[in-house]
């Protein structure tokens, strides 16, 4: 088969907000416990947290972390979380059923997050609380000094404030599970007030209003439109989630499942855009997919848990090959979104629906989803050029026209880069995808990484951790001002130029 990419410097989708390589550590399972903080492992640091994870966070280039929910944070007492360890509550978690020992809080993963280099977005409890605590939360943070909180964060010993940036008013506030779920109106409110104080007190931070928690909300749409009519003044970036998985074990339409995050951003671009010109502002909202992934493996052995356990192993997912493939078409579709979509998190980072893996005291491992995040969030920093691409498409029973070709190039004129990633959807047939170069006279190919392996089931584990694992014998061939790189059945592939 072949197919074509044409791309043109002149014509770019938008310049990437590094951001849409972001993470998200709840606490939840063994994210944040035996995950990123384990003060009994042989890597273990000053503070407690493993550096064998912070070593692999660190290889992913994560710019900014989601903390600390998700579910959990609609019941959560920040308060908890700081000052002497030995005096921190512990408290029934009711989001996950589990016991929270509040061992770690914002004190500890400000700085985990300096030692990760990244950055953090807090989200607030709109659930059980209000303003009065998200206020409080961000003097704590973000107030220099002399005032209660502040002065309170210096006796804990964290003298300079953490100087958080971007903060999530709630998490999911429209799901019947939420811990103090609310109709958009209620939400709407209780969301502007907040805003309201957290800009009067800090107004260089950034603030995300809570979408639909996901696509098949029955209020999705009229949800994101009455949240807006209540926040549109205050906030700068409305929240979408969704997780996809091969729950018919279909993967042919599997694979096609990020023409559905598709259509979700253009739905949630509209509505904004709709609320923009109801209010007849020239002020545009932007759209943080603060939670994306693929969930479904853990759903049946976490409907069996033993409640009220520590750090349990929770929504741990071990991801196939077939996942990675659509978690990297999943990434080329925030990419082509990339006018609207500023930030994005892979949910989450460790252990929990995660790309790395830990064993408690043992080795940290990476699944078959840590490669495409990696190989994006590496190489596709740049500007975003739209995607002009002809390639044949297939149909299943549940969805039509899926592109056998997915695909996207990046340019960073910086380092003289110009990288294509490409799945090939197809299950039986490689594709010759001829690059059009004509923009970029003298293109020289560095590498053609491929992610691919014969069985579609195939999973790392820490007994086997490279089983799937990219090896860069990719075949491109430039000829004249084109390339045509061999796309393999079913692969994953970055081709980097130097231009
Ligand atoms: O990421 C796991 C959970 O999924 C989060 O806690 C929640 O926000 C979402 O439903």
């Amino acid at each position: 088969m072949k197919a074509k990419l044409i791309l043109n410097k002149d014509f770019p989708v938008s310049e990437i907000d590094n951001r849409i390589y972001g993470s998200f550590i709840e606490h939840l399972g063994r994210a944040v416990y035996h995950g990123i903080y384990e003060p009994t492992h042989p890597t273990a640091d000053d503070m407690g947290f493993r550096k064998d994870v912070l070593e692999m966070v660190k290889q992913l280039n994560v710019p900014i972390v989601r903390y600390p929910g998700g579910n959990f944070v609609s019941g959560y007492n920040w308060e908890d979380g700081t000052g002497p360890k030995e005096k921190r509550p512990r408290r029934t978690e009711l989001a996950w059923h589990v016991i929270e020992t509040n061992e770690v809080g914002i004190d500890e993963f400000q700085e985990w997050a300096k030692r990760a280099n990244t950055e953090v977005m807090q989200a607030v409890n709109l659930g059980t609380r209000g303003s009065d605590e998200a206020r409080n939360l961000l003097e704590y943070c973000n107030f220099p000094k002399g005032t209660y909180y502040s002065d309170m964060r210096r006796a804990n010993g964290f003298e300079e404030p953490f100087d958080i940036k971007v903060w999530c008013l709630g998490n999911e506030m429209d799901g019947p599970w939420q811990i103090g779920a609310k109709t958009a109106e209620e939400y709407g409110r209780i969301a502007c007030e907040t805003a309201k104080v957290m800009k009067e007190l800090d107004p260089s931070i950034e603030l995300v209003a809570c979408g639909s928690s996901n696509l098949f909300m029955p209020t999705f749409g009229k949800w994101e439109a009455t949240v807006l009519e209540h926040t549109y003044d205050y906030v700068d970036y409305i929240s979408l989630h969704n997780y996809y998985g091969n729950r018919d074990n279909d993967t042919k339409t599997y694979l096609g499942c990020s023409l559905d995050m598709d259509e979700f951003i253009k739905s949630v671009v509209a509505i904004c855009d709709y609320v923009k010109a109801i209010k007849k502002s020239d002020k545009t909202i932007n759209l943080s997919f603060d939670e994306w992934n693929v969930w479904f493996h853990s759903n049946e052995a976490d409907k069996k848990l033993e409640r009220w356990q520590i750090a349990p192993h929770q929504l741990e997912d071990i991801y196939n090959f077939e996942d990675a493939l659509v978690v990297g078409c999943l990434l080329i579709t925030l990419l082509k979104n990339s006018d609207r979509v500023k930030m994005a998190c892979l949910a989450q980072l460790v252990n929990v629906i995660a790309p790395i893996m830990t064993e408690n005291g043992g080795s940290a491992w990476a699944q078959t989803i840590f490669y495409p995040y990696l190989h994006a969030s590496n190489f596709g920093r740049g500007v975003a050029l739209a995607p002009v691409v002809k390639c044949d498409t297939y149909s299943t029973e549940k969805k039509k026209d899926i592109p056998y070709v997915e695909t996207i190039g990046i340019m960073n004129e910086e380092k003289k880069e110009l990288t294509v990633f490409a799945v090939n959807r197809s299950l039986e047939e490689g594709i010759d995808l001829e690059i059009d170069l004509r923009d970029f006279a003298n293109a020289k190919l560095i590498e053609h990484i491929v992610l691919e392996h014969d069985d579609m089931k195939a999973v790392n584990s820490a007994e086997n951790p490279n089983n799937v694992v990219p090896h860069n014998n990719g075949v491109t061939k430039i000829s004249g001002n084109a390339a045509v790189a061999t796309l393999n059945k079913h692969s994953w592939n970055v081709i980097r130029f130097q231009i």
